[in-house]
C-alpha cells in the first residue's frame, strides 16, 4: 500500500474524493495533506479525516526554501507518491526531479487544450462542445506531463463558467481515485509521453 501526500491550496473537493475512494482501493491511502494556505478547505477536510495535515506556508519564502521545506516533510512521512490537487503553487524541475516519486496533477479540460488558470474558461471562449478532465505526471511545463487517464465532459449551451466547472468537478472525482489507484498498483508503463495502462 503506497503512502501518498496531497498537495492543496484550497477548498479540497479532489482530497475529499480521493479519501473517500481509498476504502474501494488496497492500493493507497493517503497519510499527509501539505498545503501553502493556514485555514484552506483542505487542511480542515484531511483533519476531519484524522489525516495529518501540515501548512508550510509560501508567502514571503523564497521558492527554493519553501521547496526544501516540503521535500524534508515528504522525506520523513515516508510519501511514496505525491498528488496535486488545487495546489496553486509552480513547482520548479529542481523540486520535481529532487522529489524521485511520482507527482500528479488534476486539470479541469482534455489537455493538452486548455492548459493553465481558467480552463473551463478558456472552453467556454473557445466554443467546444466537449470538456472534460485530465489525470496526468507532473513534469517541468505547465500542465504537459504525460497523461494518465482523461475523460470527456459535455458543454452545455446555457453552460456558466460555474455549471461546467461542477460538471467537470465531478468527473475529476472520479478519475483522480482510479489514476492514482493505477499508479499506486504500478500498473502502466511510460513510453515516450504515452502511458500504457497494464492490468
Ligand atoms: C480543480 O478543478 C482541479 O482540477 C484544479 O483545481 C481545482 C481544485 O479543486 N487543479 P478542489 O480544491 O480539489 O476542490
Amino acid at each position: 500500500m503506497r503512502r501518498v501526500a496531497v498537495l492543496a491550496s484550497g477548498r479540497g473537493s479532489n482530497l475529499g474524493a480521493l479519501l473517500a475512494a481509498q476504502a474501494d482501493y488496497s492500493s493507497y491511502r493517503v497519510t499527509l495533506a501539505v498545503t501553502n494556505i493556514e485555514g484552506c478547505g483542505a487542511i480542515g477536510l484531511a483533519r476531519e479525516a484524522s489525516v495529518e495535515a501540515v501548512c508550510v506556508p509560501s508567502r514571503g519564502v523564497d521558492r527554493e526554501t519553501h521547496e526544501r521545506a516540503i521535500v524534508a516533510l515528504l522525506a520523513s512521512r515516508s510519501i511514496e507518491v505525491v498528488c496535486l490537487a488545487g495546489y496553486m503553487r509552480r513547482l520548479t524541475p529542481a523540486f520535481i526531479d529532487s522529489l524521485q516519486r511520482p507527482i500528479l496533477n488534476i486539470h479541469p479540460s482534455m489537455l493538452p487544450a486548455f492548459p493553465g488558470m481558467h480552463a473551463q474558461k478558456q472552453a467556454l471562449e473557445a466554443g467546444v462542445r466537449w470538456s472534460g478532465a485530465t489525470v496526468h505526471f507532473v513534469d517541468a511545463g505547465l500542465d504537459t506531463g504525460p497523461i494518465i487517464l482523461q475523460e470527456p465532459v459535455p458543454v452545455a449551451h446555457d453552460d456558466t463558467e460555474e455549471t461546467l466547472s461542477s460538471r467537470i468537478l465531478d468527473m475529476e472525482h472520479r478519475i483522480y481515485p482510479k489514476a492514482l489507484d493505477i499508479v499506486a498498483r504500478g500498473a502502466f508503463a511510460i513510453q515516450g509521453r504515452t502511458v500504457k495502462l497494464l492490468t
